[in-house]
């Protein structure tokens, strides 16, 4: 049952060992110049350069000349909202006009707009157009992807939109991971009885997550008006109790100690990290010397910066500062209503200044890093899952995120099948 894509142009990001890329390492893309690559059931078996290859065409099930094409590993995308109920366009026009996203969310918009129509839409239709989204994002490269709750703000709304996560994942082939994001932001009611809604999040949410295994880690919209630093230290260390490690939203649009508060946690990520300032970027930098101390990811979300006018986040000094950068989508209906991977590794090339193998490792095998997944994806590694893109003849890899605006993948692989 074996395939093999013969004549690749260049096989990009080929490992033989697993490693989160830190500072000057983001820039080492390893290639192989017009290489072959072999597929067995769901895996990669074996790969290398053309002229050492010593089957035959005819040896194969499946057999697909490439020529001209570039292969690279899909997409891991780290940090979705991938579920929600209703698109925000209406608050998308009110920005336009003026108003900020901190007093849309003050005003009831944002989150909690998004969590009242949670409440109201059915399991069944959440699951319908997650399903249209992941097939989406699929087709443009993403084949392993983290999606967060988040929108429910009840028992029942983040349970719903965790077993949600769980259909997807029993469902898709994409490798999915399952955040609970309980603490996104407080409800109306509980408005006045901040600790009452961190009660709820700690004592019921959290046990009824565990008991029917519905995530993967736990996440803390850490942010002025939403969570404190020692609240989302609370509300960790409660997940953590049931095995859920922390992945974060810090430093999104002000910098109140979280990146402190996480690295102190070990999270598995820090996300967002538009406002670092030189007290947060000393701690990351010390945190990140060696991976002795930590063995985290920052996360970055460049989409979210572009959509909402904010200042991207600081790639170059944190590469400078020996960080394991990842970059992901973001995806979600108030900040970043796009999980474009490809236009995601284009803007960190264009308005972060990162090399674009530099980007291309951030949103492969460190995005696998920042969900956990770098066993099974994240590079072209024998034994890690045929979860590849092809792409359309293309003259080089600074190409993809040079040519922004055009779709240039041709097809997707997703655990050794065509889509
Ligand atoms: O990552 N910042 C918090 N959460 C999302 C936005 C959620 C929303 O606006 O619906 C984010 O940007
Ligand atoms: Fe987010």
């Amino acid at each position: 049952m074996a395939t093999l894509l013969s004549n690749i142009k260049t096989l990009v990001n080929t490992r033989s060992e697993n490693q989160i890329l830190r500072g000057k390492q983001l820039s080492e893309l390893p290639c192989i110049e017009s290489a072959y690559l072999i597929i067995e059931e769901d895996k990669i078996v074996e790969i290398g350069q053309m002229e050492d290859m010593k089957f035959i065409v005819s040896d194969f099930q499946f057999h697909y000349d490439v020529s001209e094409r570039l292969v690279l590993p899909c997409w891991c995308d780290s940090h979705t909202h991938l579920v929600f109920p209703v698109s925000r366009e209406d608050e998308f026009v009110q920005k336009i006009k003026g108003a900020t996203y901190a007093e849309i969310a003050a005003s009831g918009g944002g989150i909690l707009n998004s969590a009242r129509k949670l409440n109201e839409t059915s399991e069944d239709d959440l699951f319908n157009q997650a399903w249209k989204r992941l097939e989406e994002v699929s087709k443009l490269g993403t084949g392993a992807i983290e999606i967060k709750s988040g929108y429910g703000l009840t028992v029942e709304g983040e349970l719903k939109m965790l077993r949600v996560i769980k259909r997807l994942k029993q469902k898709s082939k994409l490798l999915v991971k399952a955040t609970f994001l309980g603490a996104h932001a407080i409800p109306m009611e509980f408005k006045d009885n901040r600790q009452g809604y961190i009660d709820l999040v700690i004592n019921k949410m959290l046990p009824a997550i565990a008991n029917e295994k519905l995530a993967d880690y736990i996440d803390v919209f850490c942010e002025n008006g939403f969570f404190n630093a020692q609240e989302t230290e609370i509300i960790c260390e409660a997940g953590k109790r049931f095995g859920l490690k922390p992945k974060l939203h810090v430093n999104q649009l002000n910098s109140i100690g979280g990146i402190e508060a996480g690295l102190k946690m070990n999270a598995v990520s820090l996300d967002h990290l538009e406002v670092v300032n030189d007290e947060d970027l000393r701690h990351l930098s010390n945190a990140s010397l060696t991976t002795d101390i930590w063995q985290g990811a920052c996360t970055l979300l460049p989409t979210a910066a572009f959509f909402l006018r904010m200042p991207y986040q600081p790639a170059r000094t944190l590469i400078e500062n020996n960080c394991a950068i990842a970059l992901a989508s973001d995806y979600n209906p108030g900040s970043s209503p796009s999980g474009n991977m490809n236009f995601v590794v284009a803007l960190s090339c264009i308005q972060m200044k990162m090399l674009p193998e530099e980007s291309i490792n951030a949103a492969t095998i460190n995005g696998a890093y920042a969900m956990e997944a770098q066993d099974e994806v994240g590079s072209i590694t024998v034994g890690k899952k045929a979860n590849l893109i092809i792409t359309k003849p293309v003259r080089s890899i600074a190409y993809l995120p040079y040519a922004f605006g055009s779709n240039l993948i041709e097809r997707v692989m997703l655990e050794g099948e065509f889509l």
